[in-house]
C-alpha cells in the first residue's frame, strides 16, 4: 500500500507520516530531505543556488548517507531547498529516486508537495495536510527553538508565506492536492487528533 501525503510547509505532514508509516509497518521517505540535500551538497561545494546545472549534477549523484546530516533541518536549507526545487533537471534526478522507494513490495509512506500529482499518482490514499499560516509558523517556531535556532515569529512566517508561494506557483509539479487527495485541515487539531483522522481515511481507502 503505497500513502501519498503532501502539504505546504510545516503543515505537520511530516510527523503525521512518520505515525502513518509506524502504525502499517510501512517505509517512510520524507522527500523534502532529497531537496535539502541537493541544497546543502551544492553550498557545500561552494556553488550558487541557481546554478541549475550543478544542481542538477548534485541530484544526480545523492546517495542516501546525506540524508541524516542533521543541517538538513536548518531553517536556511529549507529555503535554499525551494529555489533548487524549482530546477526541471532536479525534479527529474529526485523522481527516479523516488519511485524506486516507492515501489518496493510492501509499499511505503512518502511526504512532499507532489506525491499524489507526479511521483505517485496511483497510490491508494492520497492526503493533503493543511494549516493556516500562522499556526504553521507557530509550530515551526516551536520545533526551531527546541533545536536550538533563535528566529522570530515574524520571521518564520514571512519564510512560510514566500514558500508557499514559490512552491504553488512553480511551473514544474507545483504544490497542489491531487483531484482524489482528502483534505485535511489541522489548524485545530493536535497531533493525535490528526492521526485519528488521517487513520480514518487509510482504513476507509483499505476497505474500499
Ligand atoms: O518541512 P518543510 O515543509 O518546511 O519543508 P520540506 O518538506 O523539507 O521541503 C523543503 C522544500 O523542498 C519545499 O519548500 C519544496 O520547495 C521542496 N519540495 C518539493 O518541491 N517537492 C517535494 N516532494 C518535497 C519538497
Amino acid at each position: 500500500m503505497v500513502i501519498a501525503i503532501d502539504g505546504p510547509a510545516a503543515s505537520g505532514k511530516g510527523t503525521l507520516a512518520k505515525r502513518l508509516a509506524a502504525h502499517y509497518g510501512l517505509p517512510h521517505l520524507d522527500t523534502g530531505l532529497l531537496y535539502r540535500a541537493v541544497a546543502l551538497t551544492l553550498l557545500d561545494a561552494g556553488f550558487p543556488l541557481d546554478d541549475e546545472r550543478a544542481a542538477a549534477r548534485a541530484a544526480e549523484a545523492l546517495i542516501a548517507d546525506r540524508l541524516a546530516d542533521p543541517r538538513l533541518r536548518e531553517r536556511a536549507m529549507g529555503e535554499a531547498a525551494s529555489r533548487i526545487s524549482a530546477v526541471p533537471a532536479v525534479r527529474a534526478a529526485l523522481l527516479a529516486w523516488q519511485q524506486r522507494f516507492a515501489g518496493n513490495a510492501v509499499g511505503a509512506v512518502l511526504d512532499g508537495r507532489d506525491i499524489g500529482t507526479v511521483v505517485c499518482p496511483d497510490a491508494r490514499v492520497k492526503l493533503f495536510i493543511t494549516a493556516a499560516p500562522e499556526e504553521r509558523a507557530r509550530r515551526r517556531h516551536r520545533e526551531l527553538a527546541d533545536r536550538g535556532e533563535t528566529a522570530t515569529f515574524d520571521v518564520i512566517l514571512a519564510d512560510i508565506k514566500a514558500r508557499d508561494a514559490r512552491d504553488a506557483s512553480r511551473a514544474t509539479a507545483p504544490l497542489k492536492a491531487a483531484a482524489d487527495a482528502v483534505v485535511l485541515d489541522t489548524t485545530e487539531l493536535d497531533a493525535d487528533e490528526a492521526f485519528e483522522a488521517a487513520r480514518a481515511v487509510v482504513e476507509r481507502a483499505i476497505l474500499h
